[in-house]
């Protein structure tokens, strides 16, 4: 494990997009695991901007999105779906064709999740952005999920729901989401956390004992694992 501790959030996500981009240009056809949530966005501007450049190309890039609310209208507001075009798929010249979802609209969330398990099998994730909730979450992996798990349907903590619903809406009970497993079988992680309230889980993730009870812990075993926090 690498940790890069930097001073603050626009640190942080310059850092990060140093070593997406570092690690799009040696690769052209990179498979990468995107997240939501308010961490990585700086590091989306970045990519925006260095996309604009022209320091960047995203034509052979492609996708899959850790975890997905479940159920919810790819065309919310709400959806992680329409977070990423918002972000950053709308934005730079990634292929459609490339991108891979979790489908919060499916009615079998059980075929749903298999599919996206196999897809992951065939075209291994080469480097996973990662952020991590204040109770140590990945994903939607909740205090509580092992090791070993997969993609699949998730019941949220209350502490989870109400940090992203917003005044006007809360945020569904159950989430579809990569699984600890999942996310471990990427070559490569970047786990991006700033902020006080993150402080507890970078340092169980760093130092503190490995369990269920924290999911980030999962992570210390990781071959390639870079930390870039302002949290620790
Ligand atoms: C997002 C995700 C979550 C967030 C975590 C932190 O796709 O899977 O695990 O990374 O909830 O959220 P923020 O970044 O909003 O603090």
């Amino acid at each position: 494990m690498k940790v890069i501790r930097v001073k603050n959030y626009e640190e942080m996500s310059r850092t990060a997009s140093e070593i997406l981009i570092g690690e799009i240009r040696k690769k052209k056809n990179i498979v990468v695991g995107f997240a939501t949530g308010r961490t990585p966005l700086g590091l989306y501007k970045n990519l925006v901007r260095a996309y604009r450049k022209r320091e960047v190309d995203f034509s052979g890039v492609r996708s899959f999105n850790l975890d997905e609310y479940y159920p919810v209208a790819k065309n919310s507001r709400r959806s992680f779906f329409s977070y990423m075009f918002r972000n950053l798929f709308g934005l730079v010249n990634i292929k459609e064709g490339n991108m891979n979802f979790l489908d919060g609209e499916v009615r079998d969330w059980r075929a749903e999740c298999a599919r996206y398990e196999g897809l992951i099998r065939k075209s291994p994730i080469d480097v996973q952005i990662l952020g991590v909730g204040v109770n140590g979450h990945i994903g939607f992996n909740e205090p509580g999920s092992s090791f070993s798990s997969r993609t699949r349907l998730v019941e949220l903590s209350d502490e989870t729901r109400r940090q992203n619903s917003g005044i006007f809406w809360r945020a569904p009970k159950q989430a579809l989401t990569m699984g600890v497993g999942t996310i471990l079988s990427a070559k490569k992680i970047i786990l991006l956390a700033s902020g006080r309230e993150k402080m507890k889980a970078v340092e169980r993730l760093v130092k503190g004992k490995i369990s269920k009870d924290c999911p980030v812990s999962f992570l210390r075993g990781h071959k390639d694992l870079v930390v870039v926090t302002d949290s620790f």
